[in-house]
């Protein structure tokens, strides 16, 4: 069988969309299996930047079929915005499918993520605000409202009208905030029906068909490893599982169906939100590196917390995610610096381990521990082999690989789609 998966084995906004992107040519199917419009994925063709929210960053190549996933959760009113944003740049979406499995983002998820972190306050999890966690915590307490259920206007009434007697009461009791209207939303939902209805599917059997007839599928994740709702940081994560397993639970395929599963690594750290960064720089260096790396969220344009290589966090993606293959983005953003302190592992009150503390209490007594490796000075967004790389930046790129034990396949070198050190071919 034929699937490939590109996750992020840090805290995301690794460049899994140029990845994608750049296989998205030689695949008949790009999948997003979890997640929804959180994620920002940049793709850059020929200097045009266009960033992605829940469409698959395969979407700008009109051969391969997208497909929006089970395990998604659709915010239909930035689905369409999306979509038109493209129409009007000259990408139709007439190769996106939908499941009808995924659940739907609803208004009232969205009010619910604004006023949960509002009333948390200092405890806040810093989360995108766009509704992501009270979706996922409906699908899983079973009151949650599938694309499915648009179908059907009977259907579709009974369920919402179910969930806003919910709904309205937390909003209103615990949160003092506005009760949603039942008839507003039904109209709202009309005309969400009309659009969306024609482009559901029944995606497993879609996929699992196209992986049997040996084509190949590519399975996008979004955010990453360290924002598992499992492996990551908790609760500062987020509330789906952004693995290879994850991509088995949320795409309906089988294990033995994946073939490569590639991590993107950025060459440094960023994280967005709160929770432990062991390697956060709040200094002038990570100031410049945020300007250098133009480190600004893709979807809520805040400012990314910057930091170096944390390895052991790495190391945790390729163990979770069994890596076959690294995709190293961003090592261009590290041209200039005298000498690169990577994280090797962590000093906790004395004790040295190469593992993430489950607890954050102890996680937050973490010092890192440094391999100072020496820099280079040559700009090296032009290289296209790897030989032609100063003789550090290639010994940077192989210190991950041998901590790792995993091939860097991959070195990106600036966000263009073909600007890329092919190793190892990924497809
Ligand atoms: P994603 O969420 O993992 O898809 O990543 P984002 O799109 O949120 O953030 C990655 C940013 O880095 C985007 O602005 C990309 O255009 C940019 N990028 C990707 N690869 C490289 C690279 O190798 N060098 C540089 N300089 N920028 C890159
Ligand atoms: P991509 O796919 C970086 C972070 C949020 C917050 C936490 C929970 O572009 O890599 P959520 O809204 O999911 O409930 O927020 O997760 N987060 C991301 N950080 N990249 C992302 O996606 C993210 N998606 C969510 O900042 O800390
Ligand atoms: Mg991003």
């Amino acid at each position: 069988m034929s699937g490939y998966v590109v996750v992020g084995a840090q805290w995301g906004d690794e460049g899994k969309g140029k990845v994608v992107d750049l296989l998205g040519s030689r695949v008949s199917m790009v999948v997003r299996f979890q997640g929804g419009n959180n994620a920002g994925h940049t793709v850059v063709t020929g200097g045009k930047k266009t960033i992605l929210h829940l469409l698959p960053s395969g979407i700008l190549n009109e051969n391969a079929m997208c497909v929006i996933g089970p395990g998604v959760v659709v915010n239909p009113f930035v689905l369409f915005q999306e979509i038109d944003t493209l129409a009007r740049e000259g990408c139709s979406c007439s190769h996106l499918r939908i499941s009808d499995r995924a659940h739907l983002l609803m208004p009232y998820h969205v009010e619910l993520d604004e006023l949960m972190e509002k009333a948390a306050g200092d405890a806040k999890i810093g989360t995108t605000k766009n509704g992501i966690g009270p979706c996922y915590a409906d699908k899983y307490t079973r009151i949650g409202i599938r694309t499915c259920d648009l179908v059907n206007r009977e259907v579709f009434a009974e369920k919402l009208k179910m969930a806003l007697d919910i709904k309205n009461e937390i909003i209103t009791k615990v949160y003092g905030g506005k009760p949603f209207d039942f008839d507003e939303m039904m109209t709202q939902f009309d005309a969400v029906r009309e659009r969306l209805v024609p482009m559901l599917i029944d995606a497993t059997d879609i996929i699992n068909k196209a992986l049997k007839e040996d084509q190949l599928v590519l399975f996008e994740g979004a955010q990453a490893n360290m924002l598992d709702i499992n492996y990551g940081t908790y609760p500062y994560v987020t509330s789906s599982s952004p693995t290879a397993a994850g991509v088995c639970e949320g795409a309906g395929v089988s294990p033995k169906a994946l073939d490569r599963i590639i991590g993107v690594v950025k060459a440094y750290s960023t994280r967005v939100g709160e929770g432990p960064f062991i390697t956060e720089l709040n200094d002038a260096v990570g100031e410049d590196m945020r300007t250098r790396g133009g480190e600004y969220g893709a979807t809520t344009g805040r400012p990314r917390r910057c930091g170096w290589l944390d390895l052991p966090v790495v190391h945790q993606a390729v163990v979770i995610n069994g890596l076959t293959d690294i995709a190293l983005t961003k090592i261009d953003i590290l041209t200039g610096y005298d000498q690169i302190p990577v994280c090797v592992g962590y000093d906790i009150e004395g004790t040295y381990r190469e593992t993430i503390p489950a607890s954050l209490h102890e996680y937050a007594k973490a010092k890192p521990v440094y391999k100072y490796l020496p820099g280079w000075k040559e700009d090296i967004s032009g290289c296209r082999s790897f030989e032609e790389l100063p003789v550090n930046c290639q010994n940077y790129v192989k210190f991950i690989e041998e901590y790792c034990g995993t091939a860097v396949s991959l070195v990106s070198v600036s966000p263009d789609r073909d600007a890329n050190i092919i190793r190892r071919s990924l497809i």
